[in-house]
């Protein structure tokens, strides 16, 4: 475990970082109404000669932190490298590099028969290879097929973090309202029930924290002491969200962490202690646990469970429920394209971790974004179809890869799964935790569940 502030070498800087990426301030600068969203993802607006986001000093300094937060760090906090060396990470490019080689040569992700039927509905687009054509002319799905993937982690460069930032401000994105308003709503109640004193808070994929904010303000009210890690993928993110929490609340110990869920649960296992018998508030909102399908989030549930609580603790885990069709629909297809934007930002990614120029390997104008919501399976999908029959070849690793993809042949890259009553009833006796309590927003379409050892 590396310690990457205030002492940080700038060669164990993740490359998961992107080039410079000076990032914007999101609640003063949201997407205008009239403007359709631009970023980045777009082939000409990424330079990929740029230099390295990061310069930190390696002696103890913590004046010259980055490009783009010159404030000094606090005190109160410290960001940690967690990335395990003994388990690959996939928070390690390299590593990901050869993951993502993997997945794109094989097919073994399901695209069901039925999201077949709703991306015609909803796109009007026929699945590669996948229909009929009766004699009416209609055409049906007739089969489940394989597709080629991307693991879903790739959407979270640094670059791909300030996009998602932009979603929680999309109107339509009605997800982060409602869990900011629970949180805001709830905060007290929660600290009180759910946060003890001298307890340790963990939140697993924090992103911006906005909300963490509210919980973190009423715990400095009921005068608790805590110290509050904060887990995600890039090093950059963690230090500008964390800064001006730690300004803002210097009694409160603030510790990121980079590194995947995985490599999160390892280190709480091995490194963190119990003093005084405290407890532990876990947090993972966001709807996060959408992002991976029901059975992995159920084990995912189960290792928390084991490796990282004991009686007494919980987990606060913000769902997003099975809501009306259209509603989520929109919610992953909004009309400026802010999502849009992030899924195709994650083939920038790719091509960056392929060592491609921007463009170079999977042109925009040869790939399209793919928002299909499935009724039948509560799950919001998102894939990237390829628009014409192409060939990508990269070396990883010195070894050659080529990738032949059909015309209308679809990529997986997200799902975003929502949750009934019975869906959470299996999750608890899947995972073995139980559930405590729920926090449902005002429009009762999504809610923050308490989950306990
Ligand atoms: C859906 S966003 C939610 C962000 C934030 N919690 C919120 O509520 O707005 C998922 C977050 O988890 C992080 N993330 C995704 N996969 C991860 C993984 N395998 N390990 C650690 N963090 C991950 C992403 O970088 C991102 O910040």
């Amino acid at each position: 475990m590396q310690q990457l502030h205030p002492s940080i070498h700038s060669k164990d800087l993740p490359s998961f970082t992107d080039p410079l990426h000076l990032r914007k301030d999101h609640d003063s600068d949201p997407p205008s109404d009239s403007e359709e969203y631009s970023s980045s993802a777009s082939d000409s607006g990424f330079s990929s000669s740029s230099p390295p986001t990061l310069q930190l000093s390696d002696h103890g300094d913590a004046s010259t932190l980055s490009e783009s937060s010159r404030d000094p760090i606090p005190r109160n906090m410290t960001v940690l490298d967690i990335r395990s060396k003994s388990v690959e990470s996939m928070a390690d490019s390299a590593h990901l590099a050869r993951v993502v080689a993997q997945t794109l040569s094989t097919r073994e992700t399901v695209f069901p028969a039925s999201s077949a039927r709703f991306d015609a509905e909803q796109n009007g687009k026929r699945a590669f290879n996948n229909y009929n054509n009766n004699t009416a002319g209609v055409s049906t799905p007739i089969q489940d097929v394989l597709v080629r993937s991307i693991p879903t982690l790739v959407l979270y460069d640094d670059n791909g973090l300030d996009i998602f930032n932009d979603i929680t401000h999309v109107d339509e994105y009605y997800i982060t309202n409602a869990e900011m308003q629970i949180f805001k709503d709830k905060s007290d109640e929660i600290a009180q029930a759910h946060v003890g004193n001298n307890g340790v808070l963990i939140e697993l994929g924090v992103g911006s924290m906005r909300k963490t904010r509210y919980l973190l303000d009423a715990i400095v009210s009921q005068n608790k002491s805590v110290t509050y890690y904060a887990l995600d993928l890039s090093a950059q993110s963690l230090t500008q969200s964390l800064q001006p929490l730690a300004l803002q609340f210097p009694s409160i110990k603030f510790v990121g962490l980079l590194g995947t869920y995985d490599d999160s649960l390892l280190y709480i296992k091995d490194h963190l202690a119990r003093d005084n018998g405290s407890t532990r508030t876990l947090l993972w909102l966001g709807t996060s646990i959408g992002n991976t399908t029901r059975k992995e989030a159920a084990e995912f549930l189960e290792r928390v469970k084991r490796l990282a609580m004991q009686d007494g603790d919980v987990l606060l885990c913000g769902i997003d429920r099975r809501n009306d069709a259209s509603v989520v629909k929109t919610a992953y297809d909004d009309p400026k394209g802010v999502t849009r934007a992030f899924i195709l930002n994650g083939l920038r990614h790719v091509e960056r971790i392929f060592g491609g120029e921007t463009g170079e390997l999977f042109p925009l104008s040869k790939f399209e974004y793919v928002s299909l919501y499935n009724a039948d399976l509560g799950r919001h999908e998102a894939y990237y179809r390829s628009l014409e029959k192409q060939r990508v070849e990269v070396d990883v690793d010195s070894l050659p890869h080529v990738f032949e993809f059909e015309e209308g042949e679809l990529i997986f890259i997200e799902y975003s799964i929502k949750y009934d009553a019975e869906d959470i009833k299996r999750l608890m006796d899947q995972s073995g935790l139980r559930w405590a309590k729920e926090w449902l927003d005002q429009t009762e379409r999504y809610s923050l569940h308490c989950f306990a050892k």
